[in-house]
């Protein structure tokens, strides 16, 4: 009978094993897929992209953003923003660099673009590469480069760019704010923005500290000190209450142009944002909303850390971005004028 038992116990665990084996290859090897997996964007776009038609190409996009941050270091915040508003609209395809048209108006335009800056100096690279080689490289990468190289110059991490990414010839307002998080959005909000680009709450956090450089205008900051939640004059309850009597001296009610600085380092990229949030010194709801939960205040508290990652985190968040949807192969064209299409 014990023997009948365990006979009919190896016999079981056998076609359990068969079973596993034609399914889920968890018993042996799996054979090979059937079917070939999604592409994955690194395959497409790559870093030597240029080598033969262009090998200056990265070298030139360097100098030149260097030299324009020698003049004014702050303009690495203008940079590294233009990639984000590209990418986070139908992709990384340039198409925040078109100019608006008699019936088209175009994403730079749009409300979450607001005195966008960086395009003049985005144009001044486009020309010096057009001196060397001509109709090669496009508006996308070079937002990609430029805000790579801009990062880096300012003290911050840098990251493999991947490359071949072609202009988009289409660019509508509406996208650009439809897409693009405002600055009035709580956590969940926020984490509802990034998710169907495909990036998590941690991601969401990581990316929010591009904010330790750059500048703000007042229009931004309104809703934090005198429409939270949309009530006339409610300042956001979580804003430390001296930063908020700075901010209105410097951001008088119904003032949109005003300029603020993104933290108490400007021109620096370093951890020092994600103190300020600490301390409930955020310019914006978006950047106080990061510590509204104990997840938010868990991951912030880690940035902040002298030993943190964060630098490593935004390199490899920063790189996911630059691959979101680009256009390759012969979608799309090869600017000649980065405000223009051809
Ligand atoms: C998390 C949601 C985000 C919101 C709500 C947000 C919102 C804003 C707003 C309102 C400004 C001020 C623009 C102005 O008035 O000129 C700004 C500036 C900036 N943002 Fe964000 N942003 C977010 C995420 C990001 C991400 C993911 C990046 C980059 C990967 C980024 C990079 C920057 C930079 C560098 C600036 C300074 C721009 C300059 O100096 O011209 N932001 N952001």
């Amino acid at each position: 009978m014990a023997s009948a038992r365990s006979n009919l116990y190896v016999l079981s665990v056998l076609l359990l094993a068969a079973v596993c084996d034609a399914h889920w290859g968890w018993w042996a090897p799996a054979p090979a897929a059937p079917v070939a997996p999604p592409k994955p964007v690194d395959a497409i776009l790559s870093e030597d992209f240029y080598s033969y038609t262009c090998p200056q190409a990265t070298d030139v996009v360097k100098k030149v953003v260097l030299s324009i941050l020698k003049k004014n270091r702050n303009l690495a915040g203008g940079f590294l923003r233009l990639h984000f508003h590209d990418c986070w609209v139908n992709g990384c395809d340039g198409s925040l660099l078109l100019n608006s048209t008699a019936d088209n108006q175009a994403e730079r335009d749009g409300f979450t673009n607001f005195l966008i800056r960086g395009i003049p100096e985005i144009d001044e690279i486009k020309e010096a590469l057009e001196k060397v080689c001509p109709n090669t490289v496009s508006c996308a990468d070079i937002l990609a480069l430029a805000a790579r190289d801009a990062t880096a110059g300012v003290g911050g991490p840098s990251w493999p760019v991947y490359l071949g990414r072609r202009d988009s010839r289409v660019s509508r307002a509406l996208d650009a704010d439809t897409n693009l998080p405002f600055p009035s959005l709580n956590f969940t909000e926020l984490v509802q923005n990034f998710a169907p680009k495909g990036f998590g709450a941690r991601e969401m956090i990581v990316l929010s500290g591009s904010h330790t450089i750059g500048r703000t205008h007042c229009n931004g900051i309104g809703p934090n000190l005198y429409n939270y939640t949309g009530i006339d004059d409610l300042t956001n309850p979580a804003l430390d209450s001296k930063f908020a009597r700075v901010l209105k001296k410097k951001c008088p009610k119904g003032n949109r142009t005003n300029i603020v600085d993104m933290d108490r380092t400007k021109n620096l990229f370093d951890r020092e944002y994600f103190k300020g949030v600490l301390n409930h010194k955020g310019v914006f709801i978006s950047d106080l909303a990061l510590i509204e939960n104990t997840f938010g205040l868990r991951v912030v508290t880690e940035l902040v850390a002298r030993s943190s990652s964060f630098f490593r985190e935004f390199a490899d968040a920063m790189v996911k971005m630059g691959n979101l949807s680009p256009l390759t192969g012969a979608e799309g064209e090869i600017r000649k004028h980065c405000q223009f299409v051809n």
